[in-house]
């Protein structure tokens, strides 16, 4: 039998682990003999035939980002995509693909029915893999995390946390501070600040009642004269008009550029609270690109090493189709499961988001089972208080 011959390929926002999945399908590479090369910009570097020989590259996978860099690329925007893409697939000689993506990167592999690819879900909205519900009100989560999450949940309830984060200067100041979580579409983001017990979320899923909120607002401030409530990005005003989007800047797949959910609901709270008291305190923070940077958490950096050597054993034994390579939850803890496209419409069935189990919109809060998914992911810091109003 000839050698087999892998591509992998990195694309849309960055994640800490991703050097971690393609050092170990690498490593896994070379020890099976399979020839692995890595496409460079995401999809880009497949359409166009830009690659590097992953054997002869020394990669850290303690190091954030990715080395293979990446790109938000609709294979259908590109003229003649599609098709570039399949010639080089061919021209190339390999017999399967690694791509390593968030909703939209994994959209484009629908393209190629005829191409056998395992796909690696990573972002840190968290939504990409289904909640499959049951008549007893009991439910299944298919791709129980993504890549990418476990670090960016740590640094949000991190952030917004007395232990780690800005509670100390929201006591201390008596502030009101809004944090901007990412999120396009998506609150799983900004729900699990949940774990740094912050007062409010608001998510994409459920629109802000703005007066109502504007009342809770103010009765909590008087009580503890300090609060925090988490924004997504995404998030939208009750009459459903985004907080933030510039429609006049959309990306490949439509999506508009979010410029900054925190500071428009922080300086409408400041108008609006004015004459009850000094809103000068009243602040907006925005991480952004933090929750995506720097080196991966213990549980990404081990189901980064998983998945890429996963990938390439499914890959070597002769992919039928392409599967989607999901983390399970079970009673023994995560494990991988390969999950069949052939069964799904487009990537939008694949696409999840935060419900009521979840979620609570009248407290803007998480629910209890909300938190129990939240603590399989990251843990939950200890809320502690100052002991003093
Ligand atoms: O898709 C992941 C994500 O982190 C979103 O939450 C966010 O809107 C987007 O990336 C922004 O990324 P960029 O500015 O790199 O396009």
């Amino acid at each position: 039998m000839s050698k087999r011959k892998i591509g992998i390929l990195t694309g849309g926002g960055d994640v800490p682990p991703l050097n971690a999945v393609i050092a170990s399908a690498r490593k896994a590479s070379l020890k099976n003999g399979t020839e692995l090369i890595g496409f460079l910009h995401g999809w880009s570097g497949l359409i166009e035939g830009r690659y590097v020989e992953l054997s002869k590259i020394n990669i850290d996978p303690l190091i954030g980002g990715t080395i293979l860099k990446s790109s938000r690329v609709s294979l259908e925007k590109v003229p003649d995509g599609v098709k570039k893409a399949k010639e080089n697939f061919k021209k190339l000689d390999l017999d399967g693909l690694i791509v390593i993506g968030g909703e939209d990167t994994l959209s484009n592999s629908f393209n190629f029915s005829d191409i056998p690819q395992v796909l690696i879900s990573k972002t840190i909205d968290n939504d990409v893999g289904m909640i499959r519900f049951d008549r007893n009100d009991s439910f299944e989560i298919v791709n129980y995390f993504t890549l990418g999450f476990p670090t960016a949940a740590r640094k949000i309830s991190s952030f917004v946390s007395l232990k780690e984060g800005l509670r100390t200067t929201a006591y201390s100041h008596e502030r009101i501070i809004v944090v901007e979580s990412m999120g396009m579409h998506a609150g799983w983001l900004a729900l699990s600040s949940s774990l740094g017990h912050p007062d409010y979320i608001v998510i994409p899923e459920f629109p802000l009642e703005y007066n109502r909120f504007l009342e809770m607002v103010l009765r909590r401030y008087r009580e503890k004269k300090n609060l925090i409530v988490v924004v997504a990005e995404g998030a939208k005003f009750g009459d459903g008009s985004h907080m933030s989007a510039d429609e006049n800047e959309k990306d490949d797949f439509g999506h508009p550029r979010f410029k900054g959910s925190a500071d428009t609901l922080a300086k409408k709270l400041k108008e609006d609270l004015k004459k009850y008291f000094d809103t000068r305190n009243v602040n907006a923070v925005n991480p952004s690109y933090l929750y995506r940077s720097g080196a991966p958490c213990d549980l990404d950096m081990q189901w980064g090493d998983k998945l890429g050597k996963e990938a390439i054993r499914l890959n070597s034994e002769g992919l039928g189709g392409t599967v989607v390579l999901t983390i399970q939850k079970g009673e023994r803890g995560f494990s991988m499961a390969p999950y069949s496209i052939s069964k799904l419409n487009g990537i939008k069935d694949f696409h999840r988001f935060v419900d009521r189990r979840f979620y609570d919109p009248d407290g803007y809060s998480v629910t209890e089972e909300g938190r129990r998914y939240l603590v399989e992911i990251a843990p939950e810091i200890p809320e502690q208080d100052y002991g003093l109003m």
